[in-house]
């Protein structure tokens, strides 16, 4: 059984269709990437997923359960964590304090201080940075915190859009080597979001390709990266 599973998802904004009889599957265990073109509508995808848009049709399950047009604090309860584009940490809250945000969840709640002591391993920039306020952390430093955040909520299902966007290179190195990590090591299944296209299918076990809101080619990872489409028009070779 999948862990999440899409049939036919349609979004609309308005008269604009921006996902168009999406079906998509996730095992556990895995790393999805969904790649395409921006307007594509990958980011509307994961915040369908996440409640923050609602489908007009279509089925959303997460371990058999649906949720198509469910709000994102019962998402978020079921065990699915995201971390938004743009990096959003609440600049006037200490490190801490905003990984204490990520634990509000009633799932989250009474392992938080577990969490924060395994967040803190992974990230040790963090820990050193835990009484800063969030506003004065490097971009690439937001970024941890955004994903450790998302980690405090204990989530097994974890969607990360264009994490490593506008970040230095190195950082984007340490962004990929964190993915890789919460996956091999800790279990996490993980949908990518990501415009770096050759890592991130280097990275996962399958992948999409979405335009104009549907999906119109899938296959294992490495498969999509041989592919002389996906190539020409993602990759730039
Ligand atoms: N809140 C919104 N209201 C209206 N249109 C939107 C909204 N968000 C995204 N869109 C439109 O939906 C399409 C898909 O956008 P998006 O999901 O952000 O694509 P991507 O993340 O692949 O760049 C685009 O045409 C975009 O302009
Ligand atoms: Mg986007």
């Amino acid at each position: 059984m999948s862990m999440l599973e899409l049939r036919e998802v349609d979004l609309f904004y308005g008269d604009a269709q921006a996902l168009d009889g999406v079906s998509l599957d996730v095992a556990s265990g895995e790393i999805v990437a969904i790649i395409g073109a921006n307007g594509a509508g990958k980011s509307s995808l994961i915040r369908t997923i996440f409640g923050m848009e609602k489908p007009r049709r279509g089925s959303i399950r997460f371990e058999g359960q649906e949720i198509a047009g469910a709000a994102p604090h019962r998402i978020c309860n079921l065990g699915i964590g995201q971390v938004a584009e743009g990096r959003q940490v609440f600049p006037n809250m200490t490190v801490r304090e905003n990984l204490e945000m990520g634990a509000v969840v009633p799932r989250a709640r009474a392992g938080a201080a577990a969490a924060m002591d395994r967040v803190f391993v992974m990230f040790p920039r963090l820990a050193e940075r835990r009484r800063q306020l969030a506003g004065t952390l490097s971009g690439g430093e937001q970024q941890m915190l955004a994903i450790a955040r998302c980690l405090m909520g204990q989530p097994r299902l974890v969607m990360l859009d264009e994490p490593s966007l506008g970040l230095a290179p190195v950082v984007v190195v340490e962004v990929f080597r964190v993915v890789r990590e919460l996956n091999a090591r800790d279990g996490l299944t993980l949908v990518l979001v990501e415009q770096n296209v050759a890592q991130s299918l280097a990275l996962a076990h399958r992948g999409y390709v979405l335009e104009n809101g549907r999906i119109v080619m899938q296959g294992a990872g490495a498969e999509l990266l041989a592919d002389d489409r996906v190539r020409q028009a993602y990759v730039g070779l």
